[in-house]
């Protein structure tokens, strides 16, 4: 099956009660991770690609890789630009074949947002790619944008017809509590999420579907062998599952997951290392890297997002 957009499936998701997981990918064994789980659970998928991957990777490499999980599949899967920080980035993966692409003028006043959102839905739509843009501000660090909890705002539910009415976006990511990075919450502080915000724009905008960033949730065990295998994350705490399960069956069709990809691999090549001193080839270690992303994303498909049997 090609590259899809996401229209078919947001409008089955929103239906259906479940969301999508939209995975960012760096390098060949997380995307044979993803894929390889998504596959085995007929999940539909969103793989996506942030500014700072495409640095890495080099966007033609990822690009292939990308067409390569494609071709050895059958289920939809769409390639999306995650944080285009502007028009000319977006531009340039749509230009490339991406199917999907977000603006995150989210940091910019209200109408500025809508203009620069505008023109790059202008642009996509011509060419027959969607676009999510952004309302309010999540808390920690991105690629090109670091927001200090202070400085965070949550989506305000009256802004939202107009904002999507005037730029035709095809999906609205908002800001009820959720943030980047493996450090969500500190210590002792009860997480949680503004259902009721979502619950507003929901009503506001019947139908229409809602992303959610900043929704890994940093499981504890993968933590915890990183700390007994040499690694240092104290106090890392993500979204609880049932919380992003509850919004799933919501108004929310995607979800975004990248740090809890990064503590899986990392936890399992800390393990491998620790129990296997002598190996020093490549493949041994990101081969437990790619199961360990596999059985992540597996477990993420089945009992938070319900998306399995669904492509
Ligand atoms: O929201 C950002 C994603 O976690 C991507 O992270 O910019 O380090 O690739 P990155
Ligand atoms: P996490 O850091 O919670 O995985 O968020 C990823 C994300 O929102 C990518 O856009
Ligand atoms: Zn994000």
């Amino acid at each position: 099956m090609p590259l899809v957009t996401s229209t078919e499936m947001f409008k089955k998701a929103y239906k259906g009660g479940y969301a999508v997981g939209a995975f960012n990918v760096n390098n060949m064994e997380t995307i044979q991770g993803i894929v390889e789980a998504g596959q085995e659970c007929k999940s539909p998928l969103i793989l996506q690609v942030s500014a700072g991957a495409r640095k890495y990777a080099n966007p033609v490499y990822l690009k292939h890789l990308i067409e390569a999980a494609v071709e050895t599949t059958d289920i939809p899967i769409v390639m999306h630009l995650d944080h285009g920080a502007d028009f000319e980035a977006c531009k340039s993966a749509i230009d490339d074949g991406f199917t999907s692409v977000m603006i995150d003028a989210s940091h910019h006043a209200f109408a500025e947002n809508i203009e620069i959102t505008k023109k790059v839905v202008a642009y996509a739509h011509d060419r027959g790619v969607v676009v999510e843009a952004e309302l309010g501000q999540l808390a920690g660090i991105e690629d090109a944008v670091n927001v200090k909890a202070e400085d965070a705002c949550f989506t305000h539910p009256v802004e939202v017809c107009e904002f999507t009415e005037k730029t035709g976006c095809d999906s609205l990511a908002i800001a009820i509590g959720t943030s980047h990075g493996a450090y969500k919450f500190k210590p002792g502080q009860k997480p949680q999420l503004r259902f009721d915000i979502l619950e507003e724009v929901g009503k506001r905008l019947p139908g229409f579907p809602i992303v959610l960033h900043g929704a890994s949730s940093v499981p504890q065990d993968k933590v915890a062998i990183i700390n007994q295998f040499g690694g240092k994350m104290p106090d890392a705490i993500g979204i609880p599952e049932e919380m992003l399960r509850k919004a799933a069956t919501m108004a929310v069709c995607k979800i975004n997951i990248d740090s809890d990809l990064r503590v899986a691999c990392t936890a399992a090549i800390r393990k491998h290392f620790a129990e296997h001193p002598d190996h020093f080839d490549p493949r041994q270690y990101l081969g437990d890297a790619r199961a360990a992303v596999k059985e992540l994303v597996k477990h993420k498909i089945v009992d938070v997002l319900g998306s399995d049997n669904k492509a």
